[in-house]
């Protein structure tokens, strides 16, 4: 089947770079963005406005890594999706898995950001995965089912719609123990099941895969019909590798 989604793959720069750093990689990855895939970097907050003038003219587009629930006020050192949005941005990742660890964020908090993220104009991307120990004790597709229901809940059917999910398995995050495609595609083909038995109109969701993905092992993925991208960390600081993987999006 001919898909209609446009490949997306964004990187995850975390809490990574410096001025001089992404002014390097911005020009090592211009030229080389292929036609018919989008291409979006997300940059730690403060060189979203840097990296907003880097790209210009480049065909990359910018994020954001994280954003706050509410619109404004006394919340030190939150950041508010209007902001994001007066610097420059387009999108926003969202729930990623360090900051559900690390922050504590739990599914409606999430559900929450992901909501303040559409009401803004912005397009959140969702992100999802299980444990190890999920994935080991057969609960993998619970785990992640039940993290996109938290949100459906919240958002409704039809500004579900409009989420990008990334599916990234916490166990293959920086590891370098990649999903196989076959192991990604089932549950990229779960969560669409899921999203279409909900009501939303699953066919138009992008679903991105993250974790350890590199330039070694994107076309085996991206050549899977339910994986319509990849949400990249490590590989997305390198120009030559992050470049070489929207290639490979563009090929499939
Ligand atoms: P990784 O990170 O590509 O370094 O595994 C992916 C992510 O956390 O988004």
């Amino acid at each position: 089947m001919l898909s209609v989604r446009k490949k997306l793959v964004v990187g995850n720069w975390k809490m990574n770079g410096g001025q001089s750093q992404n002014a390097a990689l911005i020009d090592g990855v211009r030229g080389s963005v292929p036609e018919g895939v989008d291409v979006v970097v997300c940059p730690p907050y403060p060189y979203l406005a840097q990296v907003k003038t880097l790209v210009a003219g480049a065909g990359v587009g910018l994020g954001a890594q994280d954003l706050s629930p509410r619109k404004g006020g006394a919340f030190t050192g939150d950041v508010a999706a209007s902001m994001l949005l007066d610097v420059g941005c387009e999108w926003v990742l969202v729930g990623h898995s360090e900051r559900r660890t690390l922050h504590g964020e739990d599914n409606r908090l999430v559900a929450e950001k992901v909501a303040a993220a559409l009401d803004a104009g912005l397009t959140p991307i969702l992100c999802v995965g299980e444990t190890l120990d999920e994935r080991d004790g057969g609960r993998a597709e619970a785990v992640v089912s039940a993290q996109v229901a938290a949100v459906v809940d919240v958002l409704g059917l039809v500004a579900m719609a409009k989420v990008v999910v990334a599916y990234e398995p916490v166990w293959a995050i920086g590891t370098g123990r990649t999903a196989t495609p076959e192991q990604a595609e089932v549950m990229h083909a779960c969560i669409r099941e899921g999203l279409r038995v909900a009501g939303v109109a699953a066919d138009g969701v992008r679903i991105l895969y993250g974790g350890s993905v590199t330039a070694a092992n994107a076309a085996s993925l991206f050549a899977m019909p339910d994986i319509d991208g990849a949400l990249v960390g490590g590989a997305s600081l390198v120009a030559d590798g992050f470049s070489s993987i929207c290639a490979a999006a563009a090929a499939s």
